[in-house]
């Protein structure tokens, strides 16, 4: 008889992608050998993404793990979409019948385990009786916010909520959040609401929901989640370096490491807003500006607007036509400006670096926390301002966040005196009791996290706990007397 398989399904986005796969690697690695991993491979709506998926599965592929990939069919792309959390939802919606047989085909499939805007699929592994669960990247604050929509609705698709200064909403284990925290992906058009309350409510069918967090970093939240949802289990976060990283950590050193080498410790703020993030011109002048007078020592990856048909940020070439005149004499030994992609892991692990200022994606939070690093936030889009917010107010490891003020459609575009007061408060060290702090609760959560993924920690307990009830699952009786 074979082994049974776990099957994966997936985002097709690069980054939501690699974060799956990784729970499913770590699924596959505590299980033991007991059951292999089937990863069911959606073709990506577009072809800039195809070509990034397809490197990844090429290098799983040849990896040696027990991961089989499937390719499904390719099906049409929903028209008349409004935003891409719609368009996501239905394109995966288009796939259901596909992924009906596919699980079909599988001998003794033992959990089907989705990404969290995959849950219209919940309904072909109801149909074959194969326990699901969600795959969720995003902190365990966002998935009680996403839980509350429905008695949220009114508040939050009101027009202007997030600009009124006195309101709050209620995400059970936090204080209470103000309304300029609400996450810019709600309030995008009430359509993009309609489909995160859908996926919230379809959450409660799955049998458990994997979030990419620990027990430690997320106590309140995680023990005010109402008692009808399904159990959560927080197995994060791990972070590795991977081996082409790997490589790169070999001598020679990437050049802004090189630069940290000659830095004092801990005396270096770092400027980085993920792959994806770039500021405008007239941005940038005021982040050089507010850097320059806070006197602070700086890494800044500054990217520039992407070009067309391109979804990544170019590398800013033409960095003296973008800077102010005379920034980079002014500034010469005291900050580097890199204008192109930087090893953000190597980086946030060095001794030199003191804090970072970040647009708050959860994965870039998990790898400050993990090395110790306070944060001053900087939430763009998505669900940052929601995790903005808990990083301050909830888990205390950064100081107040920057361009959060929703108010006169001044958006997250942040003043020259305001990122100057801001760095002040991260870096100043004994001055600053809002930046000691941070960086002592940032010490406390390194240490946390990493005794959470340890032997014995609460992430590694979690995650062993969940490769057994999925090897104990009544769909899948192990006795070999049910095959499907
Ligand atoms: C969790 O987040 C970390 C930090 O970004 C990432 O390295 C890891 O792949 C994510 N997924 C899991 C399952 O740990």
């Amino acid at each position: 008889m074979s082994r049974p398989t776990v099957v994966l399904v997936p985002c097709w986005g690069s980054g939501h992608f690699m974060s799956a796969l990784e729970a499913g690697k770590r699924l596959l690695d505590s299980g033991g050998g007991a059951f292999s991993l089937t990863v069911l491979l959606m073709h990506s709506p577009t072809q800039i993404k195809a070509s990034e998926v397809e490197g990844h599965v090429r290098r799983e592929a040849a990896s040696g793990l027990d991961i089989r990939f499937l390719q499904l069919p390719a099906v049409e792309h929903p028209t008349g979409c409004v935003d891409p959390v719609e368009f996501e939802s239905r394109y995966a919606q288009l796939h259901a019948p596909h992924v009906k047989s596919a699980i079909a085909g599988l001998q003794r499939v033992a959990a089907v385990v989705v990404d969290f805007f995959l849950t219209t699929l919940f309904d072909a592994a109801h149909e074959l009786a194969v326990p699901a669960y969600v795959y969720f990247p995003s902190p365990a604050a966002f998935l009680a916010l996403m839980l509350s929509l429905p008695e949220l609705r009114e508040d939050l698709t009101r027009a202007g909520f997030v600009e009124e200064t006195e309101a709050t909403v209620d995400v059970p284990g936090l204080p209470p959040v103000p309304a300029r925290y609400t996450p810019a992906c709600l309030v995008r058009a009430v359509q993009s609401y309609d489909w995160f309350e859908y996926h919230g409510r379809r959450f409660m069918e799955a049998r458990g929901v994997i979030v990419n967090t620990s027990a430690e970093l997320e106590a309140s939240v995680l023990a005010a989640l109402p008692a009808a949802a399904p159990p959560v289990h927080a197995i994060g976060p791990v972070i590795w370096f991977s081996e082409s990283e790997e490589d790169k950590q070999r001598p020679p050193a990437h050049e802004c490491v090189r630069w940290l080498d000659a830095q004092p410790a801990a005396s270096v703020v770092f400027i980085c807003f993920g792959s994806m993030g770039f500021l405008d011109a007239a941005q940038v002048r005021e982040v050089a500006v507010g850097l320059q007078r806070s006197g602070h020592r700086f890494l800044w990856v500054l990217r520039g607007p992407p070009h067309a048909g391109s979804r990544f940020p170019t590398d800013a070439e033409q960095l003296e036509e973008l800077l102010p005149e005379g920034f980079m004499a002014a500034t010469a030994g005291k900050g580097m400006v890199w204008p192109a992609w930087a090893p953000q892991k190597e980086i946030l692990s060095h001794a030199a670096v003191g804090g970072f200022v970040t647009h708050c994606g959860w994965n870039s939070v998990l790898e400050s926390l993990w090395f110790g690093v306070p944060m001053l936030p900087w939430p763009l889009y998505g669900e940052q301002h929601l995790n903005a917010f808990e990083l301050v107010a909830g888990v205390g490891v950064a100081v107040v966040a920057l361009g959060a003020d929703r108010k006169e459609k001044k958006g997250s575009f942040v003043e020259a005196v305001e990122l100057e007061r801001a760095v002040r408060s991260l870096m100043g060290g004994g001055s600053s009791e809002e930046g000691t702090k941070a960086r002592e609760k940032a010490a406390e959560m390194r240490a946390a996290c990493r005794k959470a993924v340890d032997e014995g920690g609460s992430s590694r307990a979690a995650l062993q706990r969940l490769v057994r009830e999925i090897l104990e699952s009544p769909a899948n009786p192990m006795d070999g007397t049910t095959e499907y």
